[in-house]
């Protein structure tokens, strides 16, 4: 869960450029960044993480049975970018993310903002409201082109904060040797047993709802898979680029094209004069 990112990285995005939720989402799954290329200042905009996945999968829930997959996401936006105030956010977008609660990263952080989890059925793109700074306002926030961040993640993490391992995970042979036993609970955990070469016996439960991968009798080597691996989500990051646009230079590029415009025009009538006086002194 973004919570856990929060709870646990004042930043989530490391020096080498991993966002903290990979550490524990392990499966990676491609995700998309859809927003505009260029933005004028204390402009709202939206920024769109796609988070594709086929839905007619399931999972394995905390409770060993099949679950439907959620989604959430982070963005890391450049420094001085925020969360639309509500009462600026359209309408459209608004209805959009009826029951999203998106939220900054931390009182240090408000230009990350992280959501979820939601549903997935329903969400497969998490729609950020964004205002654009104003370097009139504030002088440290420059007009420049700035690298942004998302992430977006479906399915449920390998590892807890805890560094307790999820059911959503393979879990290895404790040792080599032979597998003597495997007992079912009522709850659906496994109890297996092996038996190594010296006779020593170790027994490690899995638990509910994963298919297993091995037989009573079969020999395994340490940290050999004992089961088949459950995970049908993944977490995938991008990053992309914005240009916070000084209107004067727009309006600056506009006047030049008009002035081109307009001088073309004049050089055409100029000739249009010229050829009334060459056919006037024709008739001479
Ligand atoms: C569950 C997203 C960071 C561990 C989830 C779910 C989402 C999510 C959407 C629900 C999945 C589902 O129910 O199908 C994210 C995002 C993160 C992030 C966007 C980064 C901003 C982390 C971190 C950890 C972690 C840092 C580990 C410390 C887990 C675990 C679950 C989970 C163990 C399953 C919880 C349970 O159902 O018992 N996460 N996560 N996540 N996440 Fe994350």
């Amino acid at each position: 869960y973004p919570v856990f990112a929060q709870q646990n990285y004042s930043n989530p995005r490391a020096a080498n450029g991993k966002l903290a939720c990979a550490n524990c989402h392990l499966n990676q799954k491609a995700i998309e960044i859809e927003a505009p290329q260029a933005v004028l200042p204390n402009s709202i905009f939206e920024v769109e993480i796609k988070v594709p996945y086929d839905t007619t999968k399931q999972q394995l829930g905390a409770n060993g049975k099949k679950a439907d997959l959620n989604v959430g996401g982070i963005l890391m936006l450049p420094e001085g970018f925020k969360l639309a105030p509500k009462n600026q956010i359209p309408a459209e977008v608004k209805e959009k993310n009826k029951g999203v609660f998106i939220s900054p990263y931390s009182s240090e952080f408000d230009n990350i903002l992280v959501v979820g989890p939601i549903a997935g059925k329903t969400h497969q793109e998490l729609i950020f409201p964004v205002m654009a700074p104003d370097p009139e306002k504030n002088s440290d926030i420059k007009y420049l082109t700035y690298p942004f961040y998302a992430g977006g993640n479906r399915g449920r993490g390998q590892v807890y904060p805890t560094g307790e391992k999820s059911n959503v995970n393979v879990f290895g042979a404790n040792q080599s040797g032979q597998i003597t036993e495997i007992t079912v609970t009522e709850k659906g955990e496994s109890t297996i047993l092996i038996l190594n070469s010296n006779g020593k016996q170790t027994s490690q439960v899995l638990p509910a709802g994963l298919i297993l991968s091995i037989k009573q009798g079969q020999v395994v080597k340490a940290d050999q898979p004992l089961n088949i691996d459950p995970n049908v989500g993944g977490f995938g990051q991008e990053e992309s680029e914005i240009v916070l646009q000084n209107p004067i230079r727009i309006y600056g590029y506009l006047a030049f094209c008009f002035s081109v415009l307009i001088t073309q025009i004049m050089l055409v009538l100029k000739k249009k004069q010229f050829e009334k006086v060459q056919a006037a002194e024709l008739n001479f």
